[in-house]
């Protein structure tokens, strides 16, 4: 199973603050759900809590101590065991969606990451990604950048392979 990162990440590194994203660019939620629809999808219970809801048609994995399972999610406490349940549902791909403290482990074993990179400095945010190390990772496939009305930005998508 190839275990992926997907995430949006500003280019001062944030992500998040306040427990909520940083920007509403509607390609990107929709590259998200094309990519992870069909797939496991693993989460922290505080991005869990941000969106409320399992994510339709996808195995929903939240990490966490503290969180008792509501319907439709199954909840673990750990990283690894998270990966186990994907790994045993017979996916292919399993999709690591954060948020800040999960990236953090995933990014040390994960085969890829799918990356958002969002032309937007946010040096008030409380959430960051960890710096792409570009003697670990290798950029594979790239899109033009695209410019998003709503958010007035520049953003592409880039999928980085461990090299
Ligand atoms: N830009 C993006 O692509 C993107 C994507 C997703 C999220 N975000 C943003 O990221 C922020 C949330 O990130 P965050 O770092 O605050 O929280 P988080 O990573 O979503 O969740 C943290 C929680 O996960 C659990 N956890 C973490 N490591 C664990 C482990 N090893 N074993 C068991 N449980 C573990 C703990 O839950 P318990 O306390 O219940 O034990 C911890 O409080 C929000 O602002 C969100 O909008 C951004």
């Amino acid at each position: 199973m190839e275990k992926c990162i997907i995430v949006a990440i500003a280019d001062n590194l944030a992500i998040g603050k306040n427990n909520a994203l940083l920007w509403h660019i509607s390609a990107d939620m929709k590259f998200f759900r094309a990519t992870t629809t069909g797939s496991p999808v693993i989460m922290g219970r505080k991005t869990y809590e941000s969106i409320g809801r399992p994510l339709p048609k996808r195995l929903n994995i939240v990490v966490s101590r503290t969180m008792e399972a509501p319907e439709g999610i199954v909840v673990v406490d750990g990283l690894e065991k998270a990966f186990e349940v994907a790994e045993q549902s017979g996916a292919e791909k399993c999709f690591v969606m954060g948020g800040g403290q999960i990236y953090r482990q995933a990014l040390e074993i994960v085969d890829t990451l799918i990356v958002t990179h969002v032309h937007l400095d946010i040096p008030d945010a409380d959430t960051f990604f960890p710096e792409i190390d570009k003697s670990v990772w290798e950029a594979s496939e790239s899109t033009e950048s695209q410019y998003d009305e709503e958010s007035g930005c520049y953003f592409e998508f880039v999928k980085y392979i461990r090299k």
